[in-house]
């Protein structure tokens, strides 16, 4: 169920995200309450599967729990959260989610399993980077937690799509996914 993502973050990313470590901290809460809801979206939307609302209630719960974690460390310095902005990465990838019936659930599996993987990828950067012991922790253990994450979407991918169909679709959005972070100037945030 493992898989490699196709292009690397480069190292100045971090640079960027620690240029402006409040902004960072107030899109990185941003995306994690919307990972919450995400999750929950798929609860609504999937009655009828078993297995999917129970990966997305645990993971809905997580996420709510990363994202009181980042709260926190928020109103500890003072910060107030930032206006939601919509975010490109994300927006360029759900423009690949194909509108057919049959593949949405696929392509959103897929496409959500990338994200956390490239989540999982960015944070464990910022976190070996990091000088201030109890940051460097919490990043690092984010990065573990979205490393489990991505997995999960593509297990369940597995569960209601052929195997062959799902390697097939993922090569496909990997390779997208490469093209978009390529594209993509940096920001202080995770994308
Ligand atoms: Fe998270
Ligand atoms: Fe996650």
């Amino acid at each position: 169920m493992e898989y490699e993502l196709r292009v690397q973050t480069a190292p100045e990313w971090v640079d960027v995200a620690k240029s402006d470590f409040n902004a960072f901290l107030q899109d990185h809460a941003a995306c994690e309450r919307k990972a919450a809801a995400l999750a929950m979206s798929m609860v609504q939307h999937y009655p009828d599967k078993p297995d999917l609302i129970r990966g997305m209630i645990d993971l809905a719960m997580e996420e709510m729990a990363h994202f009181r974690e980042v709260m926190k460390i928020m109103l500890d310095r003072g910060l107030q959260q930032a206006n939601d902005e919509k975010d490109p990465y994300i927006r360029a990838l759900l423009k690949l989610i194909r509108k057919d019936g049959r593949t949405y659930l696929l392509d959103r599996l897929l496409i959500f399993s990338i994200v956390e993987k490239r989540g999982h990828e960015r944070f464990h950067l910022l976190g070996e980077s990091l000088d201030d012991a109890k940051m460097k922790d919490f990043y690092l253990r984010l990065a573990k937690a979205e490393n489990r994450h991505y997995t999960l979407f593509v297990k369940l991918a597995h569960q209601y799509y052929g195997q062959q169909e799902v390697q097939d679709r993922l090569d496909e959005l990997l390779d997208a996914e490469a093209e978009i972070v390529k594209q993509l100037p940096f920001r202080a945030a995770v994308h």
